[in-house]
């Protein structure tokens, strides 16, 4: 899939909130760590974001999903 090197709220197609608008323009991009940490709790790794999904607290699962979404 690939999404590890790729801007955060890069799909030009989206309609991303503004809190992950910004992040795209002070040129954050989604690291295996950010990943992580945004799976963790994605409100507080970007305040306002519309994601509708609880945080996923075990370690396990994130790392099973980054595997998935960062192509790894
Ligand atoms: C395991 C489940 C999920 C994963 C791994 C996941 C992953 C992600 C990622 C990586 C982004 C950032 C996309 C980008 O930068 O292009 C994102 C954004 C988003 N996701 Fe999820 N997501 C999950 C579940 C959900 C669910 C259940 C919902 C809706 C109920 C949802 C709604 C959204 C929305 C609306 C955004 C845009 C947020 C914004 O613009 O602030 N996601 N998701």
């Amino acid at each position: 899939m690939g999404l590890i090197g790729r801007p955060v709220a890069g799909d030009p197609a989206f309609d991303y909130s503004p809190a992950l608008r910004t992040a795209r323009d002070r040129g954050d991009l989604w690291t295996s760590d950010r990943l992580d940490l945004f799976l963790a709790d994605p409100e507080a790794m970007y305040p306002g974001q519309w994601m509708g999904s609880p945080p996923i607290r075990s370690a396990k699962q994130r790392a099973d999903l980054l595997c998935v979404l960062g192509g790894q």
